[in-house]
């Protein structure tokens, strides 16, 4: 029978009284959208990430479009991209009248867009290459980077799972040419809904700005304030701008990611001494040498087992779990209305991969209960 009610949730808020507070406080400034915690946020986050600029918008979705916008994705360019991921991240590229060309990771072990396969794929019509750090685990930067550099195109990051890991010494969403972060519920800096641009370019940044309301050349604030009494419209824009709920809520977040990063990684300690005793679970990432926030927690079963079966039965034990991701060249649309190619490791993972629970307030009971149901299942 399924239990409707998980007693252990695949992702949990980590939100206190200051969430309560910020709300309240945006509530009683009574300016709601685009404002001073709209810039605050912006500026904080530049910092955290050192960055020149960061962007908020209304997801990582629409950040991701505007991304494709300014590095000048256009009817006839083909932007490379992993399969591995989200929809979103290949949505983007459609929405920007692009065509995504996806390339298979690099190992059933780091489950990051392959170089190699981002060099094969490059055309004379490749506009861009999408980068996607799963997991939170870092893409191969070194080598994307200085294949990019040969190839004279600019690198996106989706970053929607990377707050707070290193690449070496370098944060994620650091390091390309844009990055896209999201706030969704089940990210590590969550806020319901949310996003927000990164980029050192002032160009692309001016752009961004701009496109991300209307391609208005002055704000709504700017116009209360009394900077700017009218606007002229130079672009073909859109209402992808960020609420001051949402902004204060992801100030908040930003001060907790280090500490709820932590949180994980001890947990991902835990998961991976109690699993260690199963031989048909791998877990990826074995050889991952930065610091990762252990955005999810994926494993990788032996092809024998039953996933249906294994996420059944944690599922009435109270245990949800999750699949990242089945792999986006297999949806219906994509095969209906775009050229696939086969990416035998991608497949094999979309077949194979189960995500348990992880979130900062997981704890060693919990974590415990889930390991012995998972090793009950196996001995069955
Ligand atoms: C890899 C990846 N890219 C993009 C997105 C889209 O983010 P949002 O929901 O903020 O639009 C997500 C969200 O789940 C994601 O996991």
């Amino acid at each position: 029978m399924n239990n409707p009610n998980p007693v252990i949730p695949l992702f949990d808020l980590n939100y206190g009284s200051e969430e309560e507070e910020a709300v309240l406080r945006v509530l009683r400034s009574k300016w709601l959208t685009m404002g001073p915690e709209t810039e605050a946020l912006e500026h904080e986050f530049a910092e955290y990430f050192k960055v020149k600029h960061a962007i908020a918008v209304s997801s990582c979705t629409t950040a991701l479009h505007l991304a494709n916008l300014a590095v000048g994705v256009k009817q006839g360019n083909e932007v490379i991209c992993p399969s591995l991921t989200f929809v979103a991240t290949s949505n983007s590229i459609l929405y920007a009248n692009g065509t995504p060309v996806f390339a298979d990771v690099v190992s059933l072990d780091d489950w990051t867009i392959s170089p190699a396969e981002i060099e094969s794929k490059i055309s004379s019509r490749t506009t861009a290459i999408i980068v996607m750090h799963y997991g939170g685990f870092a893409c191969q930067m070194d080598e994307i980077i200085e294949i990019a550099k040969r190839y004279k195109i600019p690198v996106i990051e989706d970053a929607a799972h990377a707050p707070g890991s290193f690449y070496k010494d370098r944060l994620l969403g650091a390091i390309g040419d844009i990055s896209c972060f999201s706030f969704f519920s089940n990210k590590n800096i969550s806020t319901g809904e949310g996003g927000i641009l990164c980029t050192n370019n002032d160009e692309y940044a001016k752009y961004i700005k701009k496109i991300r309301s209307h391609g208005m050349t002055s704000a709504t604030l700017d116009r209360h304030l009394g900077h700017a009494y009218s606007y002229d419209v130079t672009d073909l824009g859109y209402n992808y701008r960020v609420d001051e709920i949402h902004a204060a809520l992801a100030r908040c977040q930003l001060k907790k990611l280090s500490t709820g990063n932590e949180r994980r990684r001890l947990a991902a300690i835990r998961y991976k001494d109690a699993l260690s005793k199963i031989d048909k679970i791998k877990i990826p990432f074995g050889n991952y040498c930065f610091l990762a926030n252990y955005h999810i927690f994926p494993i990788l079963l032996d092809k024998s087992i039953d996933r249906h079966g294994l996420m059944v039965f944690l599922r009435n034990k109270g245990i949800q779990t999750s699949i990242h991701y089945p792999p986006v060249q297999m949806f219906s649309y994509y095969r209906e209305n775009y050229k696939t190619t086969m990416l035998p490791i991608t497949e094999e993972i979309g077949r194979r991969e189960v995500t348990l629970p992880m979130f900062p307030t997981i704890t060693d009971g919990q974590i415990c209960f889930i390991s012995e149901n998972i090793m009950e299942f196996f001995q069955k």
